[in-house]
């Protein structure tokens, strides 16, 4: 992990870094000397968060209050982060919406797409060139093993951590011999404010165990430059994996479909 400073540079910009898994993702950036720029909603949060972390590490680390549902949210990003020489970027917030799909109103699902595809696009669009443009650099979108196929009761969300997903991807292979790395994260369940503010029920933990918000990052950190996608979690990688390539579409579908209603599904 100490070798993420020389590979990448001094500053890494988190898109939802104060909380979570972006939480993992600016502690252990911190630890490895790379100073992270966290972009958080809550007005004092993200300046406090990274007040923290630069006490604990000395690192030189950022906060940026701004909501990235808006639209002129990444050019502002990028106006505040001009001077800095960002070398990694990592975008993670999103808007998870869980339960039936006409339970979410057509604005709700305005602002999934907002922040799930229109924020990581921009992203792309505003930071490739310049992370090209210096010969070195990682760009990380956080995806869902729920996005590898539909998945019922988070349909709209799956949607759209799919765009996360094949977005990635295809970047991974345009940029990879430009000395930039880029990497989908396909998460599993993980154990975060906003996960457990959905007051799930932990079921089927024997074939994919609930991974700390650390975990996730610093598997993601470490799966970064190697492969265009990672699915986190040893236990759950190799049970997908299996899932994924013997499971017809249509069965692989309706057992996603019903293990995240029986997760969701009020009693
Ligand atoms: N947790 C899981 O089980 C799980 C599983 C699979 C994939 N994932 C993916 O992993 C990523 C992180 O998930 P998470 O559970 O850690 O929670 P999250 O709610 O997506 O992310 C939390 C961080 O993002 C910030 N944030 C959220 N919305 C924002 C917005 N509109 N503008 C600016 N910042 C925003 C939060 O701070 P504020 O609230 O202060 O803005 C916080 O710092 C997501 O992309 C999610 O799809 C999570």
């Amino acid at each position: 992990m100490s070798d993420l400073a020389s590979k990448y540079g001094p500053y890494a910009l988190i898109l939802g870094g104060t909380a979570g898994i972006g939480a993992g993702f600016s502690a252990a950036l911190a630890r490895a000397g790379v100073s992270p720029l966290v972009v958080a909603r809550a007005a004092d949060a993200p300046g406090e968060f990274a007040q923290r972390l630069a006490a604990e590490t000395g690192c030189d680390a950022r906060g940026f209050a701004l909501d990235l549902a808006d639209d002129d949210a990444i050019a502002e990003v990028a106006e505040l982060t001009a001077e800095l020489d960002v070398g990694l970027v990592v975008y993670v917030a999103a808007v998870s919406l869980v339960g039936p799909f006409e339970s979410h109103s057509a604005e709700a699902k305005r602002r999934a797409l907002s922040v799930n595809c229109r924020g990581p696009l921009e992203t792309c669009d505003v930071f490739l060139p310049r992370l090209r443009a210096r010969g070195r650099g990682g760009l990380i979108l956080m995806s869902s093993a729920s996005g590898h196929q539909g998945t019922g009761w988070v349909s709209t969300y799956a949607a759209t951590k799919a765009f996360n997903t094949v977005l990635a991807e295809g970047l991974w292979w345009e940029y990879r011999e430009q000395g930039v790395d880029v990497l989908a994260v396909e998460a599993g369940r993980t154990e975060t404010p906003t996960y457990r503010g959905q007051r799930p029920r932990d079921t089927a933990t024997w074939i994919a165990p609930i991974q700390s918000a650390d975990a996730v990052a610093s598997e993601a950190l470490a799966a970064l430059g190697r492969v265009p996608s990672h699915l986190t979690g040893t236990r759950g990688r190799w049970s997908t994996r299996l899932m994924r390539t013997l499971l017809p579409r249509r069965t692989l579908v309706a057992l996603y479909g019903s293990s995240t209603r029986a997760m969701f599904e009020p009693e």
